[in-house]
Formats: C-alpha cells, sequence, structure tokens
C-alpha cells in the first residue's frame, strides 16, 4: 500500500492552469487597486474567501480555513496575492524564518521520508530537500501555493490536502515538519491533525514543529521591549494586527501534553521570540526491515 501510494504519479502543480480568483482579475495597473486593496486589508471587518469556478480539489478544501488570514484579500486563494505572500512571508518576519526552518532540518536530518505539512510556499520543504532528505512532500489546501512551491522548488512531491486528512498510508514517513500552521487551526480540527501525525509517523520517527511564541502575545509591552528589544516590540505589534482567528486558542492548549497523549516523547519545548519550537519522537519501536538474504 506504502510503496504503490508512492510509486504514483502526481499532479504536475507547476503546469496546473489555475482559474483566476476575483484579486487576480482586478486592473492593477490603476493605482486605486492598490489602495483599495491595502484599505480592506486595514479594515477590521473580514470577508469570506470565494473560491472561483473550476478550482482543483475545491471539494477538499475545509470551510475553516476560507477567511482572510493574515488580511490577505480572499486569503491564500488567488494568483497574485498568494504569491506576494509567499514571497513577503519572511521578510515579514524579518529574516528569522531561515534560522528556525534550518533548526527543523537539523532535527530531522537523516530520515528518509519526510512531510511538510501546511507547506504554504514550500520554503521549508524546500530546505528539508537541500538538507539531503531524499523524498519530502509538501502538503498543502492551497493550489496557488502550491503552485508557486512546484515552480520555485522541483523534485519534490506537492499534494493537495488538509492536515487532519493527508490520503497518506499509516505510518509512511519517518519525519513531519510544520512551520506556523497549527496556531491556524481551530482546536477542534487541531485534535485531528495530532491523530493524523500519530498515525502517518511510524513509530521512532520525528515530528518538529515552529509557531509562533506566547511571548509576543502574551506578555505586555514593556516585558517583551525587556526582554527582546524593539525586534519583541515588532512581533508583539505584528501578532495584534494581523488576523489569526485561532492564535490565542493555540497559545491556550497545552501542546506537549497533547502531543503526549497522542503517543510522541517531547524531546524539546523551546519559547523564544519569535518561535516556540517543539520536538518530538513517535513512541514504540521502529519497524523491523527484513534483512535481503
Ligand atoms: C503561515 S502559512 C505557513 C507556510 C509555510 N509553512 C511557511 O513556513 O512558509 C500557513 C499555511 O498553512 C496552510 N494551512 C492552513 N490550515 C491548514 C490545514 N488544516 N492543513 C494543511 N495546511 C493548512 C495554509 O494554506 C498556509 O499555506
Amino acid at each position: 500500500m506504502t510503496e504503490a501510494y508512492f510509486a504514483e504519479s502526481t499532479i504536475d502543480w507547476a503546469a496546473v492552469e489555475l482559474p483566476d480568483a476575483w484579486p487576480d482579475r482586478l486592473d492593477w495597473s490603476r493605482p486605486t487597486t492598490a489602495f483599495r486593496l491595502l484599505r480592506r486589508a486595514m479594515s477590521r471587518s473580514r470577508e469570506r474567501v470565494t473560491l472561483p469556478d473550476g478550482l482543483p480539489g475545491a471539494d477538499r478544501i475545509s470551510k475553516y480555513i476560507l477567511q482572510e488570514f493574515h488580511n490577505l484579500p480572499n486569503g491564500n486563494y488567488s494568483k497574485h496575492i498568494s504569491a506576494g505572500y509567499a514571497r513577503g512571508f519572511d521578510r515579514a518576519m524579518l529574516g528569522t524564518m531561515a534560522a528556525g526552518r534550518a533548526r527543523v532540518a537539523r532535527a530531522l536530518a537523516g530520515a528518509t521520508r519526510v512531510i511538510d505539512l501546511g507547506c504554504g510556499g514550500g520554503h521549508l520543504a524546500g530546505v528539508l530537500k537541500a538538507s539531503g532528505v531524499p523524498e519530502v512532500l509538501g502538503l498543502d489546501p492551497s493550489p496557488y501555493l502550491l503552485q508557486f512551491a512546484a515552480k520555485a522548488y522541483p523534485g519534490i512531491r506537492w499534494v493537495q490536502g488538509m492536515a487532519e486528512r493527508t490520503g497518506l498510508p499509516d505510518a509512511s514517513v519517518d519525519g513531519a515538519a510544520i512551520c506556523f500552521l497549527l496556531h491556524e487551526v481551530p482546536p477542534k480540527y487541531l485534535e485531528e491533525v495530532l491523530a493524523e501525525l500519530r498515525r502517518i509517523v511510524r513509530p521512532g520517527g520525528r515530528l518538529a514543529v515552529l509557531e509562533p511564541s506566547p511571548v509576543q502575545w502574551r506578555l505586555s509591552w514593556w516585558p517583551v521591549i525587556r526582554g527582546h528589544g524593539w525586534r519583541g516590540a515588532y512581533f508583539k505589534w505584528l501578532s495584534l494586527s494581523v488576523f489569526e482567528p485561532f492564535l490565542d486558542p493555540w497559545h491556550r492548549q497545552p501542546f506537549a501534553e497533547r502531543l503526549a497523549a497522542h503517543g510522541f516523547q517531547v524531546e524539546a519545548d523551546e519559547v523564544g521570540c519569535p518561535f516556540r519550537y517543539v520536538q518530538a519522537v513517535r513512541e514504540g519501536a521502529p519497524a523491523v526491515v527484513p534483512s535481503p538474504c
């Protein structure tokens, strides 16, 4: 079952013709377009995301993510805005993502098949591949982000789907990487994501998770500035300004305990600014690989 799944040919997301979403149909040569979108992004009221007719896999996308996360007009569902987001995210994080992703890649060194859940524009999957992991998969619900990722990072298997129902066979990966996904998942579905991780990561396999830190969310201004300087203040401002509907419940739940309840032994739980990094091993004896002779 596992080998059959991985032998299947996959969609070449780089070549798929995606339909224009409403932001793609705007006249970008008019200066008023950028102004209107900026005003919409800054406004406190948020619209629902509208998926254009003919979007591949639209029925696989859960309703709870069809919101304008990060104040993006139509969220992650258009060619223009998704590409801008995939390029701009690291800049908005002041270049800190490179060190965070390198940390995740170090934890998964030696793995042979790793999935990057919520891969977005594919930057973490790209780092994993460059670090020497032979087989890397990137999974995300947004076809627009998958297309960006597939063009930017060839040699990776891109899969459209939700982290709570990946479609992967049981115990089929020996590493799972997560970068800034779980704080976007509502508590009920987070439970499903953890159950899915338990199912797809083989015993002895490793999970490495990078998420926003509670430091910039929970601490008030002065302690953040005292502990983390102007960068801490910037990340606090960012966390208060950007639309993240499930950020507060994410920071309130005992993530490490929940991981343990799902059969992961927590090896590290480091809280800094702007990241929290958690690393865990899937409990149970690794499967014995039969010797060829
Ligand atoms: C903040 S972005 C992070 C992207 C990428 N991991 C990175 O570090 O650049 C969050 C990503 O998670 C995806 N996402 C949100 N909910 C998801 C879910 N339930 N399953 C899989 N991906 C999801 C979004 O489409 C988006 O691409």
